[in-house]
C-alpha cells in the first residue's frame, strides 16, 4: 500500500460541518489509516458560515488530536494545522494579518472558491495572492465549472496555483462526467495534491481506495508517488509536528 499524505479534511471537532466530536475525529482517521493515511492535514473552513479566525485554536487542536490518536490508535500519524480559506479579499487581508491559517505555517494557502465563480474571478484571486506572497492551492478543484474549459487548470498552475482533487470523484464510475475529467487532468500530470476531504465516518469518510487502484494501473508510479505524497512532503518539509 502506498503511503498517503491527506491535504483536505474536517478532522477538527465542533469547527465546522466535519467531525462532531473527538470520538468522530479519532474513528475518521482510523479508516484513514487503514487506507495507508500517514499525515493529515486539518483544514477547517473559513466561510461566511464558519468563521474560525483563531489560529492558535486550531494549532493547539491539531498537537492534542494528535496525541489521542498516537494513544488510542496505537500509531503515529501527524496532524498538520491548514485551513480552507473560502477567498475574499477580506480573507487575503486576514491572511496577512495573521488571523487565518497557512498550510503547516508555510506561504500554502488551501482556498476555495464557489462552484459557479467566473474564471476570471478564479484567474484575479491566483494572482492576487501570489502577488501578496502566497501559493494558492485550489481546493477541490474539480468542483468549478469554470475550470472544466480546456487550457484554464494550465493556466492558472502556469501562474503558480498548486491543483488539489478530491479522491472520491477520481475513483467514481468511468461514465461520471466528474470522474473522467479528473482522470484526464492526472493523466496530463497536471495535479500536484490530492485529500479526502473527509467530514464525518459515514457518506463523507475518508474514501481513497478506488482512486488508489486506478492510480495504480494508470498512472507511472513517479508521478503517482508525486501525488500521493512526495510533493506534500516536499511542501511539509519536517516529518514531525511539533
Ligand atoms: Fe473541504
Amino acid at each position: 500500500m502506498t503511503a498517503i499524505i491527506d491535504m483536505h479534511s474536517h478532522i477538527l471537532p465542533g469547527l465546522d460541518d466535519g467531525a462532531s466530536d473527538i470520538q468522530e475525529s479519532i474513528m475518521m482517521l482510523r479508516q484513514a489509516h487503514r487506507q495507508g493515511i500517514t499525515e493529515v492535514v486539518a483544514t477547517p473552513h473559513h466561510s461566511g458560515q464558519y468563521q474560525n479566525i483563531c489560529p492558535d485554536r486550531i494549532r493547539t487542536m491539531c498537537r492534542r488530536l494528535q496525541e489521542r490518536v498516537q494513544a488510542e490508535l496505537k500509531t503515529e500519524m501527524t496532524i498538520w494545522p491548514g485551513q480552507e480559506i473560502m477567498y475574499s479579499e477580506e480573507a487575503l487581508s486576514m491572511l496577512d494579518q495573521g488571523n487565518l491559517l497557512t498550510i503547516a505555517d508555510s506561504r500554502y494557502v488551501l482556498v476555495e472558491f464557489m462552484p459557479t465563480a467566473p474564471y476570471s474571478y478564479i484567474f484575479r484571486a491566483v494572482k492576487d495572492m501570489i502577488l501578496a506572497g502566497y501559493r494558492p492551492i485550489l481546493a477541490h478543484a474539480e468542483r468549478y465549472q469554470a475550470l472544466r474549459e480546456n487550457g484554464r487548470l494550465e493556466e492558472l498552475k502556469g501562474q503558480g496555483a498548486g491543483i488539489q482533487l478530491n479522491f472520491r470523484p477520481i475513483g467514481g464510475e468511468w461514465y461520471h462526467e466528474t470522474t473522467r475529467w479528473c482522470r484526464k487532468m492526472l493523466r496530463k500530470g497536471i495535479v500536484d495534491f490530492l485529500g479526502t476531504d473527509m467530514h464525518n465516518t459515514r457518506e463523507r469518510s475518508p474514501e481513497t481506495e478506488n482512486a488508489a487502484a486506478w492510480m495504480e494501473r494508470e498512472l507511472d508510479s513517479r508521478y503517482r508517488e508525486s501525488v500521493l505524497m512526495g510533493n506534500a512532503r516536499q511542501l511539509l518539509g519536517k516529518k514531525k509536528q511539533e
